[in-house]
């Protein structure tokens, strides 16, 4: 297997380019802290976060790997105060509307999983614009996770899968685990290979559960908005340092 010159160009001498992740996800916590620690409002430390995810998208492109999964909103974030609320839903539109010409020109292919029709309708909007201009993009593909929770997910998988066996369309023995994958909100989407966190915590907080079960985890105690192309060649460096058995012996 050959790699193309140009990621070898820009990717850091001390990895190996045929083993890195083809798919990271991220949860992108201390967005607050650091804005608090900055003695500022809590959402400056959201906006922030932003660019350190588009950073993180351009030098997931530029280096090669094929996906990027973020955990924008979760479930129970509705549980913020509403006004926090209230500037996520309206950042995640704007940046969409904002960002979505670049992201076509860069080959980014937007995905958006989670229990969407409980956002924002003008947001839907967005989304279902951003995933239709971008659906034949084949750069890397960008998840983008929003009122996700995984054990919603996985319960309306299961909703689905029952209710088209008791219409008949589908026998209990068809139920295996790569039919089930076909009904999460991930369907076509590979699995994460690494899983970052950042600002410390030890937590994986309702996040892919189903797909998560035999990544590699890095948590580090930087917080989101510093989270910056060192910090992730380090944890690309980290994850190459692993043994991936899968459950297996050598
Ligand atoms: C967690 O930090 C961060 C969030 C709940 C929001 C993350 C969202 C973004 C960075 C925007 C992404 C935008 C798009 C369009 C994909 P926290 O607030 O929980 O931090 P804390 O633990 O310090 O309070």
């Amino acid at each position: 297997m050959t790699a193309n010159p140009a990621i070898l160009h820009s990717l850091p001498a001390d990895l190996d380019v045929l083993r890195l992740p083809k798919h990271v996800a991220v949860i992108m916590d201390g967005n607050g802290r650091w804005a608090q620690r900055q003695g500022q409002p809590r959402f400056m430390g959201h906006r922030r976060g932003v660019d350190t995810l588009k950073e993180l998208l351009r030098c997931c492109k530029d280096w090669g790997i094929g996906a990027l999964t973020a955990y924008a909103f979760s479930t129970e974030n509705w549980g913020r105060p509403m006004p926090e609320v209230d500037f996520l839903m309206t950042l995640f539109e704007r940046v969409l509307r904002r960002e979505l010409k670049e992201m076509i020109d860069e080959g980014v292919q937007i995905h958006f999983v989670g229990d969407l029709q409980a956002l924002p309708s003008s947001l839907q909007e967005e989304i279902e614009r951003a995933m239709l201009a971008t659906q034949h993009n084949e750069k890397i593909k960008f998840v983008v996770a929003t009122n996700y929770g995984g054990r919603r997910e996985i319960l309306q998988a299961c909703r689905a899968i029952a209710q088209k066996v008791s219409s008949g369309e589908l026998n209990l023995e068809d139920i295996d685990e790569g039919m089930f994958e076909q009904h999460l909100y991930t369907a076509g989407i590979s699995h994460p290979d690494l899983l970052i966190r950042t600002s410390g915590e030890m937590r994986v907080s309702n996040f892919l559960l189903w797909q998560v079960a035999y990544a590699e985890l890095y948590v580090t105690q930087t917080l989101w908005p510093d989270f910056d192309r060192k910090e992730f060649h380090q944890a690309l460096f980290d994850y190459q340092q692993r043994h991936r058995r899968f459950g297996k012996v050598k």
